[in-house]
């Protein structure tokens, strides 16, 4: 390579570093300025203790979430179990499909020893048991899962929700869109969220006018939103959450892009540090 080459791609370059330097203002934080934004824990501190156990859900209360996220399904005489998966095989000693397990079947897996022997015996929990032990002190972020394929959940959830006068603080959220729709009109009092699939990466302003007609949240993978849809759903007065959340990086770019909280495992929130931008 010519000297005057050389000196050509070493200009373009320091350019292009100094363009990036200019473009790109890192904003450090701290945990103050992350206050405008919630805290969930995905199924309870769940990289610290089983998910989705009173064990996770305490863990997370005592690092400072502001919600607790969990799974539920119902069992086979129709409680609402607490559990991500529709099978029990990950999370415990059992095996099969939560709804050919009746509650007391469930309660007598253990939920704990798979993630760590500390944890062996801790239980799976129900809804009723997370209200009774978390309401009031956290708020509660309930998903429910395939909706589809239990018939009847969302009158069950209503039923378990409308003990409670205040609900400020509760949501229900799902991928199944009509599902939540149906919760709104059980109980229009209630914030529902609506979570949405990889495939989702643009929303018409007519389809987000429907969505946000009825749900307050419009949740999203952290890795695949982008900032344009989250300002297209501020703009229509909704609100954004992003979840899976699992470490610095991802907790930056939600920042930065101005969601409304995050859902994460909770290892490292609150963290401090300066922000790695995180581009599209
Ligand atoms: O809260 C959103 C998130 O929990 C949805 O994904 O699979 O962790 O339930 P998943
Ligand atoms: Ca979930």
């Amino acid at each position: 390579m010519r000297g005057s080459q050389k000196k050509k791609l070493l200009f373009i370059f320091v350019s292009l570093c100094m363009l990036l330097l200019v473009g790109y203002e890192a904003r450090p934080f701290n945990y103050k300025e992350m206050e405008g934004m919630i805290s969930i824990a995905h199924r309870g501190a769940s990289n610290l203790a089983p998910e989705n156990t009173l064990a996770s859900f305490q863990k997370a209360l005592e690092l400072g979430a502001d919600f607790l996220e969990c799974d539920v399904h119902l069992s086979k005489d129709g409680e609402l179990v607490i559990m991500h998966d529709d099978k029990v095989d990950r999370t415990t000693n059992g095996s099969g499909y939560v709804k050919d397990y009746t509650l007391s079947e469930l309660k007598k897996l253990d939920a704990g020893g798979k993630f760590h022997s500390s944890f062996a015996g801790e239980q799976v929990i129900t809804l009723n048991e997370l209200f009774d032990e978390f309401y009031g002190k956290a708020g509660l972020l309930i998903e429910i899962k395939k909706p589809a394929k239990y018939p009847g959940i969302e009158e069950k959830v209503v039923a378990l929700l409308s003990e409670y006068k205040d609900l400020n603080g509760i949501i229900v959220q799902s991928f199944d869109i009509e599902s939540m729709r149906k919760i709104n009109k059980l109980l229009p009092e209630l914030e529902v969220a609506l979570l949405m699939k990889p495939s989702i990466q643009h929303l018409s302003s007519q389809k987000l006018s429907d969505l946000t007609s009825f749900a307050t949240y419009i949740n999203f993978n952290v890795s695949y939103v982008n900032k344009r849809v989250i300002e297209q759903i501020h703009n229509q007065g909704g609100k954004v959450l992003v979840w899976s959340t699992k470490n610095q990086a991802w907790i930056d770019k939600a920042y930065q892009y101005d969601v409304d909280g995050i859902i994460t495992d909770f290892s490292i929130w609150p963290v401090e540090g300066s922000i790695q931008l995180v581009q599209d």
